[in-house]
C-alpha cells in the first residue's frame, strides 16, 4: 500500500532532505507540499531535481484540500500546532519534526488526535544517536539523583530549548525531580544563571556560531560524573531515516506519542 504523504517545510534544510527521501521511496508518494516563498512552483524546480512533479502550496490548509494519509510538519513553532490541527482535522496521521511545541500544546494534540483516531508522533530528533541519548538518560536518571541538561546550537536557532532538550527533560521528569542541594529561590545572584526548571530539570541553552546541534545530559555524583551527548554535524541526513520509518509507523496507533524510540524495538 502505498502512503500519501504532505510535506509542510518541504523547501527547507530538514524538509528538502526528506522530500527526496520521500519521493525515492517505492512505499510512499508526496502528494503535497507547502512553502509560502515558493507557492506555486515546482517542487522538483526548486529542489533542482527535475523528477518531483509537485506543486508546492503556500498554506496547509490548501495542501490539506489534496487527501493525504500522513502529513508532516516541518516548519515554525509559530505555525506548526495550527497546522497540525488541520491535519488532524482532515483525517491525516501526523508526524511533527518542528521543534518549539510546547507540552501543553502537545496535550492539546493529543485530545485533537484521540478524537480523530489518529496517530500523531513528535519527535524533537529523528536522529539514531539522539534516539539512544534519550534511552541511555531514562536508565542514568534512575540510578542518579542529580542532572542537568545543556542544549547547545548554532547562533540563528530561534527557539529555546531545542526539541531534542524539550523532549530529554519530559523523560527525566517521568522518572524524578533532579535533586537541587540549594533550592533556587535560596540562591544568591541572578538566578537565570542556574538555566530553566524544565519538567524537574534545569536546562541551559548555549546559542553560538560554530555549533551546529549538540545535547549534553551530566548526571552528577559524589567523587564521579556521567556525560552523555549527542552532537550533529552539519547535514540533515541523520534526521531522514528516522523521519521515515516515523511515517511508516505513525498509522498504527492513536493519540501522541513522543519520541521515534515509540515506535522501535529498542528494548530497556
Ligand atoms: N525532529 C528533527 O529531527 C529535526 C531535524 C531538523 C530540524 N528540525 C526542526 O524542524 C524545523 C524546520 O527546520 P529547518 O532547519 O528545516 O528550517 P528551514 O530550513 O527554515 O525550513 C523551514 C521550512 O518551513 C517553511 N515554512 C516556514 N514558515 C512557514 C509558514 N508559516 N507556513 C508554511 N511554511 C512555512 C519554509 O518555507 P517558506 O519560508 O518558503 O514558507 C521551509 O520550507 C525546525 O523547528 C527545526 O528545529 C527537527
Amino acid at each position: 500500500m502505498t502512503i500519501k504523504v504532505c510535506l509542510a517545510g518541504a523547501t527547507g534544510w530538514a524538509g528538502s532532505a526528506l522530500a527526496k527521501a520521500i519521493h525515492a521511496a517505492a512505499d510512499m508518494e508526496l502528494v503535497g507540499g507547502v512553502s509560502r516563498t515558493h507557492a506555486g512552483r515546482q517542487l522538483g524546480d526548486v529542489l533542482n531535481d527535475p523528477g518531483m512533479p509537485l506543486t508546492l502550496s503556500g498554506t496547509a490548509a490548501e495542501a490539506l484540500s489534496s487527501t493525504c494519509d500522513v502529513f508532516v510538519e516541518y516548519t515554525t513553532p509559530e505555525i506548526a500546532v495550527q497546522n497540525i490541527l488541520l491535519a488532524l482535522e482532515a483525517g491525516a496521521h501526523v508526524v511533527v519534526g518542528t521543534s518549539g511545541v510546547t507540552d501543553e500544546d502537545l496535550r492539546r494534540i493529543d485530545e485533537a488526535a484521540a478524537a480523530k483516531k489518529r496517530g500523531v508522533l513528535a519527535a524533537g530528533n529523528f536522529a539514531l544517536t539522539a534516539v539512544l541519548l534519550q534511552k541511555f538518560v531514562e536508565i542514568a536518571a534512575r540510578f542518579i539523583p542529580h542532572c542537568e541538561i545543556i542544549d547547545y546550537a548554532h547562533a540563528g536557532k530561534a527557539d529555546a530549548p531545542s526539541g531534542t532538550v524539550r523532549e530529554l527533560a519530559h523523560r527525566l521528569g517521568r522518572i524524578r525531580q533532579s535533586a537541587q542541594d540549594v533550592p533556587l529561590e535560596e540562591m544568591q545572584g541572578p538566578s537565570e544563571s542556574r538555566g530553566a526548571r524544565l519538567n524537574g530539570t534545569q536546562v541551559h541553552a548555549v546559542r553560538l556560531p560554530g555549533y551546529v546541534i549538540a545535547a549534553e545530559v551530566i548526571f552528577g555524583m559524589p567523587d564521579q560524573k556521567l556525560i552523555l551527548r549527542h552532537e550533529a554535524g552539519a547535514g540533515a541526513e541523520p534526521y531522514v531515516d528516522g523521519a521515515m520509518l516515523a511515517i511508516r509507523k505513525v498509522g498504527t496507533f492513536t493519540g501522541l506519542r513522543r519520541g521515534l524510540d515509540t515506535v522501535m524495538e529498542l528494548g530497556a
